[in-house]
């Protein structure tokens, strides 16, 4: 079988045939049968005459007229999706369509739909065409005014972007609102909430001094907690101003808060919606990790009205001008509000352990990608992620300032159009006044590219010779690589750890023990001179390129920088790559039936790294943990995720031993007297200490754990006065013993069962669980109350989090696992193609496996494709992973 919807291609790409100046909306909320009363303004935009198509999907067609007539039903047609007028005027002209739709039978959460009983839309990228019929692609940019008519009882509030015109009752128990927005925006943008909530209002006072309303809209029961977003805009506003010189430009910025909602956030002009994860938060709810989420996703949001809003995309090709763009603003953002290292520390882990993994597999694809078959399969890590790298590699090529002057030329050239990442890099180009075409090769190559770094040290000569060789395997859309142009930050080492001096010309970098090289060739090579000794290489620091890299250093180089680095990504690096050798070392051994054992050597680095009471505690506990399983896996021919797990978590059994008296200390000292408090300094202080009771509670894999360090974790669990040290407690005592954890388990439903997104967490709990017989477990929970297949933070709680991040259990050998996921994609997929396709993600890495295992997730997929009404979404990861 093949896909049903056909492949789009970039090289395809056409100007619209029309533009649409106005679009006037005139929406009359009923749950089964809204009617939307759409008119647009048309104007040509080319010479030839064509006709006039929009998109319409999922919609009922009630009636069209041009210029004030109805159309007869032999003036236009409706199939496939399109509706098309083929005779329209030459000059500006009015088409009035009306169309019907059914919002409760909405399970897909796109469009328009109900959450808890509220309406809400979602209409980026392509979901405006089920609400009416609209040339619904990104480069046809209108002026929307809008009038929704709800229940008064039911509907008190009624909202769509911009600003209100006018609002009041109509005589059958309704009222309106009229809504406009003057900014010229594509349909995706568009937004309407309706429903019985509440509001939080604040303000903030631009830097030019214009008051801005700030309102938050949740369901009454969550009232209470909006404190921690309000005051997480403000900041985001603030920054913007301070950092990219960018205002807000309505007089009304509002956000409102769904629990029903397929990703983090929208960025609706002036009317984002977000996921409920990412709004409310209190101390006993939310754990820090929520708190900083909460923040990141508010401020991205915010972050689109200028990356993404006033300057929009052309095409979903070119989704990554505002994504990745948007992902490096907000990353910027959250170092800024908390700690810079530990921040760039968890962006790498995400790079490397799950952007890797894509950028490997059948769905690997350019940060552009050259086609798509469904636009929202390509909402990835790649285009969010690698495109923030690529970004991220213009700033550090070009230096802040410049760079700032880059974006500052991109607003100016590019305010309210449609553009490319062309236009993006362009603006770049202007402000360096250097070529950029060699680096653009970022967008359209797919594939991590790969370095090989050999070092030549000559005592005569007194130089050092640094060689790098790149690669790139081969990907779907390109076979053979050109070399990329990458940044690569290096330093060296004397054999006491002192920096030797490389910055000799006193390039980009702002300190001198940095040098930035610049890589573009095959292979190249960098001399050093005057380098009295044989230096250690401290290579790409602050990871400078998403790359991988194959380096061969000595234990003894590599525990000089873990110890002397002076750039702290990569002091933490070569702790990791210590222990990632020592781990494929182990596993190994595991894989010949021998025992396992932990070096001392590595227990006393992490020990080092432990007692050093001078380090940000955020940055130890990211120090003392161990390379993802992920990330271990990245590293093997074959990915044998029973060992894997077994030797990751014997190492952490063994450090827990080895190290108690160290941690038990450091989890005592770090003990907090004061409330819970949100911030850098107590989140951090939180972090290490829960790392330290995880490694204490880590039990070996069949191990009982002593009744003092069970009891250590369960008291925790109950006198902890909020949910990060709560939580983390339960987490603790639920992967050491069974029995001890079902009774906190059951306590803490008992307490949550009301609050959807504390429950989330322990559906989550329970399905991350590596005791054995979780499968089980999870299986049941399906049918538990609390559980919802139509809601997908539900979904991912127990879903995902079993059949992603549970990798021991997800691929036991009976298969049972894979025959679980197939079961739910097949059920989801009819409900929620969306959710269904992001699902399926384990099942596409199955060319990774032993062939006992690919023959069984292969068996799964084709089963899947197999069904009768396979939705485009997952059609296209089906046939792209078995291709
Ligand atoms: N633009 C949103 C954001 O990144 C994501 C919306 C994507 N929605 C979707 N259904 N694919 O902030
Ligand atoms: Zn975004």
């Amino acid at each position: 079988m093949i896909a049903q919807k056909k492949e789009t291609f970039l090289k395809d790409y056409q100007p619209p045939a029309y533009l649409v100046d106005r679009v006037d909306l005139r929406i009359e909320l009923d749950a089964q049968s809204t009617l939307v009363q759409s008119r647009l303004l048309c104007r040509p935009n080319q010479q030839t005459k064509k006709p006039l198509v929009l998109n319409g999907k999922r919609l009922e067609v009630v009636q069209v007229a041009l210029n004030g007539s109805v159309l007869t039903r032999n003036r236009f047609t409706f199939t496939d999706g399109l509706l098309t007028i083929a005779h329209v005027p030459a000059e500006p002209f009015e088409v009035a369509v009306t169309t019907r739709i059914n919002p409760a039978e909405n399970t897909a959460l796109e469009g328009l739909y109900l959450s808890s009983g509220n309406y809400c839309t979602q209409c980026e990228p392509e979901g405006f065409r089920t609400i009416t019929c609209f040339p619904d692609r990104p480069d046809v940019m209108s002026v929307f005014t809008t009038t929704v008519i709800g229940d008064k009882t039911s509907c008190p509030v009624l909202l769509a972007n911009g600003n209100l015109m006018a609002s009041g009752d109509l005589d059958d128990g309704r009222h309106y609102a009229t809504w406009h927005d003057p900014f010229p925006k594509p349909s995706y943008l568009f937004a309407l909430v309706a429903g019985d909530l509440v509001r939080i209002s604040d303000t903030f006072t631009t830097r030019s001094g214009r008051t801005v309303a700030l309102h938050i809209y949740v369901e009454a029961r969550n009232r209470d907690k909006c404190g921690h977003a309000m005051r997480s805009l403000k900041k985001a506003m603030r920054w913007d101003e301070e950092h990219f010189g960018r205002e807000y430009d309505l007089d009304l910025y509002m956000i409102v808060a769904v629990d029903d909602f397929n990703m983090g956030a929208m960025e609706n002009k002036g009317l984002n919606v977000f996921n409920s994860k990412y709004v409310l938060a209190l101390p006993e709810t939310a754990t820090d990790a929520d708190y900083e989420g909460i923040e990141a996703v508010i401020a991205h949001e915010y972050f689109h009205n200028w990356t993404g809003n006033r300057i929009t995309c052309r095409d979903w090709f070119q989704l990554s001008l505002k994504e990745g763009l948007t992902v490096f603003r907000d990353q910027e953002f959250t170092a800024d509000m908390s700690s810079r290292p530990v921040k760039r520390i968890e962006d790498v882990n995400i790079i490397r352990s799950l952007q890797f993994r894509e950028d490997s597999g059948p769905m690997a694809h350019p940060v552009r990608p050259p086609s798509f078959v469904e636009i929202n399969n390509f909402y990835t890590l790649t285009v969010y992620n690698k495109g923030a790298e690529v970004i991220r590699m213009l700033f550090t090529l070009l230096g802040a300032e410049t760079f700032r002057q880059g974006m500052d030329i991109y607003f100016d050239r590019h305010d309210g159009q449609a553009v490319t990442c062309d236009d993006f890099v362009a603006a770049m180009e202007t402000a360096w006044g250097k070529d950029l075409s060699q680096f653009k090769r970022w967008y359209s190559q797919a594939g991590t590219p790969e370095l090989t770094v050999t070092g030549h040290y000559s005592a005569a000569d007194q130089q050092f010779i640094l060689e790098i060789e790149q690669s790139c395997p081969p990907t779907r859309e390109s076979v053979v690589k050109e070399p990329f142009f990458m940044p690569i930050a290096i330093g060296l080492l004397d054999e006491n750890g002192n920096a030797l001096p490389v910055n000799t010309d006193a390039g980009t970098g702002t300190d001198t023990d940095t040098k930035m090289l610049i890589l573009s060739e095959q292979r190249q090579q960098y001399f050093f001179p005057n380098i009295t000794s044989k230096p250690t290489v401290s290579f790409l620091r602050n990871f400078s390129a998403p790359v991988k890299v194959h380096h061969a250093q000595s234990e003894e180089e590599l525990h000089r920088l873990m110890t002397h680095d002076t750039d702290p990504f990569n002091r933490w690096e070569a702790g990791q790559t210590l222990s990632l050798r020592h781990i494929l070392e182990q596993i190994a051994n595991f894989q010949h039936q021998q025992p396992i054992s932990i070096r001392h050597r590595l227990v006393r680095g992490l020990r080092d790294f432990l007692l050093d009471t001078d380090l940000d505690p955020a940055f130890t506990a990211m120090a003392v943990t161990l390379p993802t399983e992920n990330w271990i896996g990245q590293q093997m021919t074959i990915i044998d995720p029973v060992a894997i797990f077994s030797v990751r978590q014997q190492f952490r059994a063994q450090i827990g031993l080895q190290l108690r008296d160290e941690l038990l200390q450091r989890y005592h000292d770090l003990t907090g007297d004061i409330p819970y408090q949100y911030n850098a300094v107590e989140a951090a202080r939180r972090t290490l200490r829960n790392t330290c009771l995880a490694y204490l509670l880590a039990p070996e894999i069949g191990g009982r754990l002593t009744p003092e360090l069970l009891q250590l974790g369960t008291e925790q669990y109950q006198r902890s006065d909020n949910m990060t040290d709560s939580i983390a407690a339960l987490g603790c005592v639920v992967n050491a013993d069974a029995a001890a954890g079902a009774a906190l388990l059951a306590d803490f439903y008992t307490k949550w069962q009301h609050d959807p997104l504390v429950v989330d967490k322990w559906l989550a709990l329970q399905a991350g669980c590596s005791l054995p017989g979780t499968l089980e477990h999870v299986k049941n929970l399906t049918g538990h109350a609390s559980f919802s297949i139509k809601n997908p933070n539900k979904v991912r709680a127990l879903i995902a989090t079993f059949c992603a991040t549970n990798h021991n259990q997800f691929h036991a050998a009976d298969g049972h696992g894979y025959c679980f996921l197939g079961d739910q994609v097949i059920r989801l997929d009819p409900l929620n193609p969306q959710i269904a396709a992001r699902m399926l993600t384990p099942l596409t890495q199955w060319r990774r496996y032993d062939p006992t295992r690919q023959q069984m997730m292969c068996e799964q997929l084709e089963r899947i494709r197999r069904q009768p009404l396979v939705s485009d979404d997952v059609q296209e990861v089906v046939d792209r992973s078995l291709q």
